[in-house]
């Protein structure tokens, strides 16, 4: 994007306006279909398929409701988000895919964006629920929260993953919420086992790492979605500067920004020249696919660190710029405005490439994200995590 487009606020803040506008209405059209069910966390052929609240992934409709609701004040949007309540609830007692460390995305951006927005004293106590339940997947010994399965699986013991970056703000807000140190004290030593092992010395980072959970021992990392062990999963990546950088804003460890704007500043440095990023990072050019969902969490990343870093910081003003051009970019040419069957929002995203999964297809947590950074820059949303 040419510098005087940027400097054009008026022209931008239409943009994003009428961006936001087909976003939310998407949202709306999609309301009947998904009052009994979720979307699936992939499209096929840009479709949403509806599912039970049994993945990691169905909190991202309930987000979309809520900015929705944020910006238009319309109640229909707040009674969709609402009426969900008692199936998270349902979710936690019945132990319903619980076993896994994204309890956070789950519960950040269903009972706690419900109780931020309207103070249901019910719906804190879901997320306060949620939080109790993602400390049972912590490990004293190796200080680290197991991302994934059964905690005796011998495949998934001691392994954490960079995702979790986003699911610790549950924990830190906990604290916050109940007074009691002890849900920020694990987060903040995952946080620590995280910075150590995920982050390699070249600003890259690992997707997951195993730990030994008897003696604390790092062991090695791994990929599970990027193309290798020792490629920079392009979502990844993402997760980490967006985590590390709202990390900062519970801790006020500057360690965590200085690692966010490192793995930023690589991120920045290997996307192709729509600025739009591959799957994985270690491709710049070529067939490959992009991931528009990567892009969508790293604009808010970005958007978040700049903020941040205050207006005379002129790293401040290039995450900005480039946040900016980036998210022009998604407007322009990746939504489903193309694709009018399509119930998705934001097209061209991978889900998991090694296993065959979503590819080159809308996820809903893309379509969240780009909604997040439109509201952001809108000034109707609020901070969820
Ligand atoms: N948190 C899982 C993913 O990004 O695919």
């Amino acid at each position: 994007m040419k510098q005087q487009n940027l400097a054009d606020s008026q022209t931008l803040h239409k943009i994003w306006e009428d961006a936001y506008n087909y976003a939310i209405e998407k949202t709306r059209s999609n309301i009947a279909f998904f009052s009994d069910g979720y979307p699936a966390p992939a499209s096929t052929h840009n479709v949403y398929a509806k599912i039970a609240n049994t993945d990691w992934t169905s909190s991202f409709y309930n987000g979309m409701l809520w900015l929705s609701y944020l910006h238009t004040k319309d109640d229909v949007f707040k009674a969709a988000a609402e009426h969900t309540l008692p199936d998270y609830q349902q979710r936690i007692k019945q132990r319903i895919n619980t076993g896994t460390h994204d309890l956070g995305f789950l519960y950040i951006l269903s009972a706690k964006a419900h109780y931020l927005i309207t103070g249901s004293e019910e719906a804190k106590q879901t997320a306060l629920d949620a939080a109790d339940l993602l400390m049972e997947r912590y490990s004293q010994a190796s200080g680290i929260i197991q991302a994934w399965g059964d905690l005796d699986d011998p495949q998934q013991r001691g392994r954490i993953i960079i995702d979790c970056l986003m699911n610790l703000p549950l924990l830190f807000w906990a604290t916050e919420v109940t007074g009691n140190a002890v849900y920020k004290d694990v987060a903040l030593n995952h946080l620590s086992q995280s910075r150590k092992t995920l982050i390699r010395a070249d600003n890259t980072t690992f997707h997951t790492y195993y730990f030994n959970t008897e003696t604390g021992t790092p062991i090695r990392g791994v990929t599970a979605q990027g193309y290798s062990d020792d490629s920079c999963w392009a979502r990844g990546q993402a997760w980490g500067i967006y985590g590390l950088a709202l990390a900062y804003t519970y801790t006020h460890d500057t360690g965590c920004l200085k690692d966010a704007m490192r793995l930023a500043d690589y991120f920045l440095a290997h996307l192709p020249d729509d600025l739009i990023c591959y799957w994985d990072l270690i491709f710049t050019e070529g067939d490959e696919e992009r991931d528009s969902s990567a892009c969508a969490i790293a604009i808010n990343g970005l958007l978040l660190l700049s903020s941040l870093l205050g207006v005379h910081d002129a790293k401040a003003l290039e995450y900005r710029t480039k946040a900016l051009a980036m998210l022009l970019e998604l407007c322009r040419n990746y939504t489903s405005a193309s694709i009018p069957h399509s119930n998705g929002i934001l097209l061209h995203a991978v889900y998991g490439k090694p296993n065959g999964a979503g590819i080159d297809e809308c996820t809903i947590w893309g379509d969240y994200f780009y909604m997040e950074a439109l509201g952001t820059l809108l000034g109707t949303a609020i901070q969820f995590w």
